[in-house]
This record gives C-alpha cells, sequence and structure tokens, in this order.
C-alpha cells in the first residue's frame, strides 16, 4: 500500500515542490495551507494532491486536520513540517508581535505537527520525521533574531526526537536550505539579495526541487540509518 505523507506549507514554494516530489515517488500526499485558498486549488487542480486548510500554530487546528487526514487517506507514516513565515526586522525594532508570529509558526507549529502523528508512528512501529530547518538557524542572520531562534530550535527538536523514535523505527532528520528562489527570498531587497548570492561559492539561488530530492531521500525505508542528521543543502555557503 502506498505510504502517505503530510507536507505543511505544502501548496507553495519549496513545499510545493516537496509535495509534488513525493508524489513522484508513489507516496499519497496531504499539503496543507494556511490561508492561500486561490493558490491552494490551482496546485490541486496542476497536480491532483490533496489540500487541507489549518493554521500549523494552532494545536488544536493541527489535531483535527491531521485526524481527517488519516480518515481519508489513511496513517500518515511520513511527516515534513515545512510551513513557516519571516517577519524580518532589526533586532531593536522587532516587536513582540514579530517575535511571537514566528515562534508561533515556525517553531511550536513544529511540535503541532509532528505530536499528534507520533503515537502512531511509535504503534505501527515505522515513521519518518523531515523539519525543514534553515542555514539561518546554523549561522544567523541580520534581521531574523526570531526566525533564526526557531529554526535553531527546530534542529533541537529533531535530534530530541531521533533518540526517542530510533527504537521504533522511526527516524527524525532536518534539512537546513540556503537561499532557494522563492517568493520568501524574492521579498527580500534586491539589493540585499544580490549581496547574499554573492557569499554562495555555486553563485546562484537553490531551486526547490533541490531540497525537494533531499527529503524524498530521507523519506526512503532504505534511509534507516540516518537519524538525527541535518543536511545542509546551500550551495557552499555555510558549513556546520
Ligand atoms: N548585513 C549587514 N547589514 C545589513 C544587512 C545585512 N544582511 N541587511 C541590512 N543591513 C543594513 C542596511 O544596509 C542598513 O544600513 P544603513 O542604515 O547603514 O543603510 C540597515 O541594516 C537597515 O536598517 P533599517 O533600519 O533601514 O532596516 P529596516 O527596518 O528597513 O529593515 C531589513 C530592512 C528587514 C533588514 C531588510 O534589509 C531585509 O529584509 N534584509 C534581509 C534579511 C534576510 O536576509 N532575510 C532572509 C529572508 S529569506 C529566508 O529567511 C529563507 C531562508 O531560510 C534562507
Amino acid at each position: 500500500m502506498a505510504r502517505t505523507a503530510l507536507v505543511t506549507g505544502g501548496t507553495r514554494g519549496i513545499g510545493a515542490s516537496i509535495s509534488k516530489e513525493l508524489k513522484a515517488a508513489g507516496y499519497q500526499v496531504a499539503a496543507t495551507f494556511a490561508g492561500n485558498e486561490e493558490a491552494a486549488a490551482a496546485f490541486t487542480a496542476e497536480t491532483g494532491i490533496h489540500t487541507y486548510k489549518w493554521n500549523v500554530a494552532s494545536y488544536d487546528e493541527s489535531k483535527a486536520g491531521i485526524e481527517k487526514v488519516e480518515a481519508e487517506l489513511g496513517p500518515i507514516d511520513t511527516v515534513v513540517a515545512n510551513a513557516g513565515i519571516t517577519r524580518d526586522a532589526p533586532f531593536h525594532k522587532m516587536t513582540p508581535e514579530q517575535w511571537n508570529e514566528v515562534i508561533g509558526t515556525n517553531l511550536t507549529g513544529v511540535f503541532n505537527t509532528i505530536h499528534p502523528i507520533w503515537p502512531g508512528m511509535r504503534e505501527r512501529k515505522f515513521g519518518r520525521v523531515i523539519v525543514i530547518s534553515s542555514i539561518n538557524g546554523q549561522k544567523g542572520q541580520f534581521a531574523q533574531a526570531n526566525y533564526a531562534a526557531t529554526k535553531a530550535g527546530d534542529l533541537g527538536i529533531v535530534k530530541s526526537l531521533a533518540q526517542e523514535g530510533a527504537r521504533y523505527g522511526i527516524t527524525a532528520n532536518a534539512i537546513c536550505p540556503g537561499y532557494i528562489a522563492t517568493e520568501m527570498v524574492m521579498a527580500v531587497p534586491e539589493k540585499v539579495r544580490d549581496s547574499i548570492i554573492a557569499q554562495i561559492p555555486t553563485g546562484r539561488l537553490g531551486e526547490p526541487e533541490e531540497i525537494a530530492r533531499c527529503v524524498r531521500f530521507l523519506a526512503d525505508e532504505d534511509a534507516a540509518f540516518l537519524n538525527g542528521s541535518t543536511i545542509s543543502a546551500n550551495g557552499g555557503q555555510f558549513f556546520v
């Protein structure tokens, strides 16, 4: 039977590529979105991938949404916690709202996404947990104290779950994308973006598909011995 994968933020940007890659690999895919109904409808029309609307920052919405996905598609054995937002500002200008929004989506949202799925993975003795962190969780970034804090925190979640899940056949791994050609990066002022590209030895932004292929690799049953690891896919911009 086809495995079922949940991809949060799975209708746009890196998440859309991940959803498509997993579908091409034979998974049943549920892709979530927070608000952009139009983009989600267009995505389903184009790909045939099921979409579900909920806010990952809400535990109750996440739990109810996951129950619906499991009732319709079957138990989720692969979860890709990808949904993320930015609210960039230099620290002296960062508001508590900007801090809390990013923490709610990028950090608490990862808890909310994995926690309701975890008991089923333990029972079935199989699971693949993949968290999309960021290069900026590894190195920090000007104007991203909030975002960098969440992405570093995500690595802590992964390393802890790797230890807890191992005896149940569950792996937990992270991917730290560098700067990828998505709306999020295109929203960075052009001058700043150009200066960032100048720091990437590969000399270009990454493509969302390059991250999706990392997810496919980690999700495979054959990747059972990769646990607690971080794949840095950043064109050589930063080495850990
Ligand atoms: N390093 C050093 N200085 C920087 C800088 C950087 N990366 N970015 C901006 N600055 C400087 C500016 O040159 C400017 O300096 P001056 O005052 O001397 O001209 C100053 O900081 C900006 O100060 P402002 O008070 O004008 O800043 P602002 O309130 O207008 O905010 C900003 C502007 C939000 C910082 C904007 O520059 C920005 O968006 N920067 C990009 C931040 C970034 O890289 N975000 C990553 C988004 S992509 C992502 O997050 C995906 C991923 O995982 C990789």
